[in-house]
């Protein structure tokens, strides 16, 4: 298949990362995937998936690295891409094991630095170097832990409503330039990422118990809401709950 159309996948970890389904369900539509990778420790997990999505360059990516950034937009602009879809996909809090208010403003602040700000960062770059085309898409991940505070999800919540912030101010911004930015928010996944999350297994079973269909969103699910997401013209600046009904309810079990 002749691949048309070019994604900026930042976020996959292994076969369990929200956006390695993301960066299938692109692939499988046509795309082409151009993904980065955490460093040399997380490469040959990252390639695992990457192998399947027909990757031949992979890019080293840590949040803030400007010379990072900078060899990939010289790689786009050297090769003559265009992104039509970035896909931001990174979180990080080094102290999402403590209580909320027990948090040190330097993990706070990184932590809003890595899994927030860097979609900022991330995109500004690509405009500047003016290699996002026009009518592409930004798509980053939020969790409802942004609305309500969940249980073990401590400093991420506060993260995550700034990242939603975040979604909607850009979405506002960049319209004119033909940009829509969007964020899907899944119901809890077995990730890597996840498990530094106190009860995160607990909290699955919360959740299935709690959803009106008694399942949480599979990785596929995800995959697909996001490809729509991104290529629905209709969705911009939203954050859409991929949940399986589960935050609609409140449950007195
Ligand atoms: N797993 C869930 O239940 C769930 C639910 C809702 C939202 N999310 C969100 O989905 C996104 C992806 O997480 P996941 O659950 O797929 O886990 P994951 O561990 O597979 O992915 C997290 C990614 O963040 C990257 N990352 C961490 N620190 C980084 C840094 N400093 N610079 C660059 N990259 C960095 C990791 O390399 C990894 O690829 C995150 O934003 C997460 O908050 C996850």
């Amino acid at each position: 298949m002749a691949r048309r159309k070019n994604a900026l996948v930042i976020g996959i970890a292994n076969e369990s990362s929200i956006s390695a389904a993301i960066a299938k369900e692109l692939y499988e539509n046509g795309y082409n995937i151009i993904p980065t990778y955490l460093n040399e420790r997380a490469l040959a997990h990252v390639k695992k998936v990457t192998d399947q999505l027909g990757v031949e360059t992979l890019f080293p990516f840590q949040a803030g690295d400007e010379k990072q950034l900078q060899d990939i937009t010289d790689y786009l602009n050297e090769n003559d891409i265009k992104i039509d879809v970035f896909v931001h996909g990174i979180a990080f809090a080094s102290e999402i094991k403590k209580n909320l208010h027990e948090v040190s403003w330097t993990s706070f602040k990184e932590a809003v630095k890595v899994s927030a700000f860097s979609m900022v960062e991330i995109t500004r770059k690509l405009i500047e170097e003016d290699v996002l085309n026009p009518d592409s898409s930004i798509l980053t991940i939020s969790y409802r832990g942004s609305q309500v505070a969940v249980e073990g999800y401590n400093m991420m919540g506060p993260v995550k409503n700034i990242l939603e912030a975040l979604v909607r101010g850009l979405a506002s911004e960049l319209g004119g330039k033909g940009i829509r930015v969007n964020a899907v928010s899944p119901g809890p996944v077995m990730t890597r990422a996840a498990s530094g999350i106190n009860g995160f297994s607990s909290l699955i079973e919360a959740v299935k118990k709690t959803s009106p269909i008694g399942r949480t969103a599979s990785l596929e699910d995800i995959g697909r809401m996001s490809y729509e997401m991104i290529h629905n013209p209709s969705i911009n600046g939203t954050v859409y709950l991929v949940d399986c009904g589960e935050s609609v309810v409140f449950s007195v079990k």
